[in-house]
């Protein structure tokens, strides 16, 4: 049977992997693609629906993205988005113009009920708006089907042609009842019947990389974090004992996290997986000597973990394939997409220039969190580690303000691993995001048992969030910050000052590097 498909064809914008985890929370499958596809190849797909996504230029730019015009004539509906809903209008050579009034951030809207894409939407709504540019006249055998105060066509259809276009952004969640326009779009225009769970992803997921793969070899880069891991469980139900698993104790995880690792993956634990576990510490601490500008730490974690795996793959032989449990915040932070470079993580950005593997699979590169864990709990892997805390891959290098050295290292572990024991006997650990212990690089003067101390200070940091992209500080009771505080200072050496991060992202980040 032929997959439902929304095409999301991509024109630059912030939202775009966005809109279509939206149009699969609608239980229909959707993919982003780059504008240069080809109208043959978009046919050769045979989609439900398209969706033209929002960008940064203007239209009427002679250089600004645009599409073949008999897109507008194949018979698939399509909805424009911002930048694509300009792009549908000046394809059929109405006006785009600066409007004498840009618009940013939520803004009431009037919207015509009796348009299907607003079926049960509030007659006067919020939505989100973000444009310099507008519509200035409707395209031929067009209505007007929304305005705001300053715009007057911020939605149109011509439900003949099934044609239909929003100003705003349906897809962020400031648009009160976007969603809602989104799944009258793909049910109600599309007419799709949203038969797609997270499990046809992993099946259909499975399938492909057995076809691609074949009977080569490949080497899988385990951190045992959520990622990582349903992406090496992913493989292994794909291709069995083709794939070895490697994890790198870089001497920056959590306190004991290599040992469980270890008891999960490893030889004694419940999947039957070619697991070998490299111990670098040495290796990593020596070239991170020195060391205090964050991108460069990153990216001499994210360089030394590929060489582990190339020489690993050597000792193995005729490895074709490296797989990272890369996931899309992972991507698009690293400035991979069109946005701006926030940091490398070190399984995107973070790769040297030349690998010694024939590609890279990152079967999680579309998803974001929620949706990995979903795909983990298809593939039965245990609630506990699938809702576990992400961890970075750079590890604890990103958790400790400046140079790494082994004594850094080991008061991170040690505030750490009583910050967690505290969450969790107080019952917070399900509730939160995520929540660690780091180290400034301040030391500061204190008095212990009358005597001078001159320590350093540890971070505490707790978020909570949904998609990592963005997240707010979350609210301990000040009873457990109290005891975490205690605990720390009597407990490990070299730490006389213990503060809390009350700082959201944006303006943060979650860690601290
Ligand atoms: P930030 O600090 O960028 O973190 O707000 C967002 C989420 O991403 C995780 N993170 C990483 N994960 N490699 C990873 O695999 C990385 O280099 C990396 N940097 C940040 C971070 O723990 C948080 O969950």
């Amino acid at each position: 049977m032929q997959k439902e498909m929304i095409i999301v064809l991509d024109f630059g914008g912030q939202y775009n992997q966005l809109i279509a985890r939206r149009v699969r929370e609608c239980n229909v499958y959707a993919e982003v693609h780059p504008y240069t596809l080809s109208l043959d190849k978009i046919k050769a797909m045979n989609p439900k629906g398209i969706i033209f996504t929002g960008g940064p230029n203007s239209v009427y730019d002679e250089t600004s993205p645009t599409y073949d015009k008999e897109i507008l004539n194949i018979g698939v509906p399509i909805l424009g988005i911002c930048y694509g809903s300009q792009l549908m209008a000046h394809l059929l050579g109405a006006k785009v113009k600066t409007a004498p009034v840009s618009e940013y951030g939520y803004t009431e809207t009037i919207v015509d009920q009796t348009s299907v894409l607003f079926k049960d939407v509030e007659e006067k709504t919020i939505t989100w708006m973000s444009h310099t540019d507008y519509i200035a006249e409707t395209p031929e055998g067009f209505v007007g089907t929304a305005h705001t105060e300053a715009c007057p066509i911020a939605a149109m259809e011509c439900p003949d042609r099934k044609l239909y276009a929003t100003q705003f952004h349906p897809e962020v969640m400031h648009t009160k009842e976007g969603q809602k326009m989104l799944r009258n779009f793909v049910y109600d225009v599309c007419g799709c019947a949203g038969d797609w769970q997270m499990g046809s992803f992993v099946e259909e997921t499975i399938k492909s990389i057995r076809e691609k793969v074949g009977d080569g070899k490949v080497l899988c880069a385990l951190s045992g974090g959520v990622d990582s891991s349903v992406a090496a469980v992913l493989l292994s139900k794909a291709i069995g004992k083709q794939l070895t698993c490697v994890f790198v104790d870089h001497g920056l995880l959590r306190k004991n996290e290599g040992d469980e690792v270890e008891a999960v993956f490893g030889p004694e634990g419940p999947y039957e997986l070619n697991f070998i576990r490299v111990n670098a510490q040495e290796r990593y601490y020596e070239k991170l000597k020195g060391v205090t500008e964050p991108e460069q730490k990153r990216k001499i974690i994210g360089e030394e973990f590929i060489r582990v795996f190339e020489e690993e793959a050597k000792k193995i032989g005729a490895v074709d394939y490296l797989v990272q449990g890369t996931i899309y915040p992972d991507v698009i932070e690293s400035g991979l997409g069109k946005s701006a470079v926030i940091k490398s993580h070190h399984n995107v950005g973070g790769l040297p220039d030349v690998v010694d593997f024939k590609e890279i699979i990152e079967p999680l590169r579309m998803l974001f969190k929620d949706e990995v864990r979903k795909a983990g709990l298809e593939l039965g892997i245990p609630e506990y580690l699938v809702y576990r805390q992400p961890f970075p891959g750079p590890g604890l290098g990103i958790r400790i303000i400046g140079e790494v050295t082994a004594e850094k290292v080991r008061i991170v572990q040690d505030a750490d691993a009583i910050y967690r024991e505290e969450i969790a006997k107080a019952g917070l650990d399900k509730g939160l995001g995520q929540y660690f212990a780091g180290l400034t690089n301040m030391r500061s003067v204190g008095v212990m048992g009358d005597f001078r101390t001159y320590d350093y200070a540890v971070a505490l940091r707790a978020v909570n969030t949904s998609d990592f992209m963005t997240a707010e500080c979350a609210e301990i009771p000040y009873d457990v910050l109290f005891k975490v505080t205690t605990r720390i200072i009597n407990e490990v050496k070299g730490v006389n000052r213990v503060m809390y991060d009350l700082t959201s992202k944006p303006p943060g980040t979650i860690e601290f590097e």
